[in-house]
């Protein structure tokens, strides 16, 4: 049986990046090839594990684009997506069989929803069709992925037996799509421990999870799919994909990064120093902008706004912060000062512009920002720097 590229240590996670693909089927990002290019550079930089860089057959652009990333990316597997025909996995083959490390990845629809609505066929010719089409794309490539689609509302004996059939085919990785985001973290978690137990030759290859965002649950699905034995995560960068998305990598990463004794040390060996500035690549050239308030890569994700939490965060940064914004690539974190700030923070930016006042010319300089504040709801150091003028004794 073919070996994969790839035979994830027991306590690594790979990453799989999926934000050239399914990122890009994010309704209105289309990205040209020379920005997909940047991006897998990027991608390689961050060093994730795998890329996947496209949908060969879909169309030419796809083609050359993933053929273009595949001759110029060393580092990570290059993989493009086909569905289980020969023509698809021909064409996969081809963008990418210059690269050093190509993987075909294939996929079928395995729940009943599916099979019924699109391909009108039975279970057992399904499973005939994903056994026959992994063994085609092995006969051409040692490093085969196939996916389930919709695996998250597939009969689980039906599945057992797909991924068994495919493993025995020459499957090297074995990925789990919850595709319609409808699974809860508990549920997703008892699928994969059950592939885990149930599947007689499941040592043989890599189980992947592939989670999407429709009900907020990704992250927490990808998480549960990991600590039940999953050892490839799929995922975008910001979370882009299709409809509300995909699990965000930034998430996943900084939670196992975060938690190593929850997850029991298991890891992924991204640089999580370069998130910040992938982020803001991938946000601008897919020109899909990422909120506020989103975790980890968020501008609001290390600014502590309240007085009460600026002055614990100047007391002792761990009060409020469960990670260190080095960690992410952003320099410090942020005391935006405005109506909720107190004087503690307000003092600490005097200070780091240079400026000092006795404790009763504070407490007027207090006031005064607090009436200045309740004004211009954010006040920024000019503006300190203004006031403190004007509440100097003229000489
Ligand atoms: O969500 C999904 O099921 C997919 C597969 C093609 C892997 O994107
Ligand atoms: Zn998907």
């Amino acid at each position: 049986m073919p070996e994969s590229a790839l035979n994830s240590p027991d306590n690594r996670v790979l990453i799989f990046d999926t934000t050239l693909r399914d990122g890009e089927q994010s309704a209105g990002a289309s990205l040209k090839n020379q920005e997909k290019l940047l991006i897998a550079r990027q991608l390689a930089k961050l060093n994730v594990d795998v890329i996947e860089a496209g949908f060969p057959f879909s169309s030419p652009g796809d083609f050359e684009s993933v053929r273009q990333i595949a001759a110029e990316i060393e580092g990570p597997v290059i993989c493009g997506l086909s569905r289980t025909t020969p023509q698809d996995i021909d064409a996969t083959w081809d963008a990418v069989k210059v690269s050093k490390k190509p993987r075909i990845h294939t996929f079928i629809a395995t729940s009943d929803i599916h099979i019924a609505a699109k391909f009108k066929k039975t279970r057992d010719e399904i499973l005939g069709i994903a056994r026959d089409m992994v063994a085609y794309a092995a006969s051409k490539c040692a490093d085969v992925e196939f996916s389930a689609e919709d695996a998250g509302r597939t009969e689980p004996y039906f599945l057992y037996k797909v991924i068994e059939a495919v493993i025995d085919a020459g499957a090297t990785t074995v990925n789990i799509p919850d595709t319609v985001g409808y699974t809860i973290p508990e549920e997703f978690g008892r699928l994969i421990k059950g592939i885990m137990l149930q599947v007689p030759n499941v040592h043989k290859a890599v189980i992947s999870v592939h989670c999407h965002n429709d009900l907020g649950m990704a992250t927490a699905n990808s998480l549960a799919g990991i600590l039940n034995g999953a050892r490839q995560v799929e995922c975008t960068i910001n979370g882009i994909g299709e409809r509300a998305g995909n699990a965000a990598m930034e998430e996943i990463v900084m939670a196992l990064k975060v938690r190593p004794a929850y997850f029991e040390g298991i890891h992924t060996q991204v640089q999580t120093e370069h998130f910040l500035e992938t982020s803001h690549m991938v946000s601008e050239l897919t020109h899909i902008s990422v909120q506020p308030n989103k975790a980890i890569i968020g501008e609001n994700a290390f600014a502590h706004e309240s007085g009460i939490h600026q002055d614990g965060f100047l007391k002792g940064r761990d009060t409020y912060e469960i990670m260190q914004p080095e960690w992410i690539g952003l320099n410090e974190s942020m005391l935006p000062l405005g109506p909720r700030s107190g004087r503690a923070a307000v003092k600490a930016r005097l200070n780091r512009l240079g400026l000092s006042m006795t404790d009763d010319d504070m407490a007027h300089f207090f006031n005064a920002f607090k009436q200045l504040a309740d004004v211009k709801k954010r006040v920024e150091d000019s503006d300190l720097e203004s006031l403190f003028r004007q509440l100097q004794p003229q000489a």
